[in-house]
């Protein structure tokens, strides 16, 4: 069965889409299979798969209101083993058509559980707000991973996240966990960064990934291309920061790994990882990244 991870933050533009994006393409580079289901209606994973928004058979939406079974929206991307539930701006209605319906903060739970045999990971991209798609999106997950921008507002807001989180691990998903922060668009010329993360560190401790993603103008241009930025420039620091992010998160989440292959696998990730957050560490250090 699938771990489903969520990412989500109610606040805008703070890399979910990014994150989820990236994150997907590397776990998929590692030999899973992976399923990303585009929650919001703003539809950028899906775009940013290359994916023309404007001509989709079956979306999300459709698998929200009933009228799809999950396998039956699935779509090829041009990446191996990563696959998408696309979406697009009919996803709105979603959120006032449901509104009435009966158990309707499960019916996101109810689709995973039809496809969850066939992956390794199902990663959700949340729209920014704590509404019913994002209610939907955490009641279904194993693991809520929050990106958070480093910038000075970024702990702003997250009690909101939080208490939401709490909620529905009191009430609808009693095995849902904070499975990881993100720290994105880090700019370590600035003292602020080095604060933020502090602070970020002081409150989710070892939840906060090793591997923090810079600010690169290649990751913020890639989507113009349709394509993640593990595609577009593969050696570029950001694509690199989120491959090392993928390896902590598949380490961390041990219990996917199937084969022996995989086991030795997920070994391997992980002495790379306390590897690679030594360097992080060192750098950071120096201020030299
Ligand atoms: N590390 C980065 N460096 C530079 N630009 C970035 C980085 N990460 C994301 N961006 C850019 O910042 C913008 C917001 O990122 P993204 O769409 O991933 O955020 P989001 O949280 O999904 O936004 P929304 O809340 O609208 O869904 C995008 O234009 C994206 O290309
Ligand atoms: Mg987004």
């Amino acid at each position: 069965m699938a771990k489903v991870l969520t990412f989500c933050n109610q606040k805008g533009g703070v890399g979910k889409t990014t994150s989820c994006l990236n994150v997907g393409c590397a776990i998929a580079n590692l030999g899973y299979k992976v399923l990303i289901i585009d929650m919001d209606p703003q539809g950028n994973a899906t775009s940013g798969l290359g994916i023309d928004k404007n001509y989709l058979k079956l979306t999300t939406y459709d698998v929200m209101i009933g009228r799809a079974n999950p396998k039956e929206a699935l779509h090829n991307t041009d990446i191996e083993l990563l696959t998408i539930i696309p979406s697009n701006a009919q996803l709105t209605g979603a959120e006032i058509e449901l509104v009435s319906a009966v158990g309707r903060e499960f019916i996101l739970r109810n689709a995973v559980a039809l496809v969850g045999e066939d992956f390794d990971f199902i990663l959700l991209d949340c729209p920014p707000s704590l509404g019913l798609l994002t209610l939907n999106a955490l009641t279904a997950a194993d693991k809520l991973i929050i990106p958070l921008q480093c910038e000075y507002y970024a702990l702003e807001g997250l009690g909101q996240l939080i208490n939401t989180f709490n909620l529905i691990k009191a009430n609808l998903n009693r095995g849902l966990e904070i499975g990881g922060v993100i720290l994105t668009m880090a700019d370590f010329r600035t003292n602020l960064t080095e604060q933020v993360i502090d602070e970020v560190k002081k409150f989710f401790g070892e939840k906060v990934f090793g591997s923090i993603v810079p600010r690169s103008v290649r990751l913020s241009e890639a989507p113009s291309y349709g394509k993640p930025a593990l595609v577009y420039d593969p050696d570029g620091r950001g694509s690199k920061a989120y491959v090392d992010v993928a390896k902590e998160l598949v380490a961390r989440e041990g219990a996917a790994v199937k084969n022996i292959d995989q086991a030795e696998k997920a070994v391997e990730i992980k002495e790379e990882i306390v590897a690679a957050v030594a360097t992080v560490d060192t750098q950071n250090a120096g201020g030299t990244i």
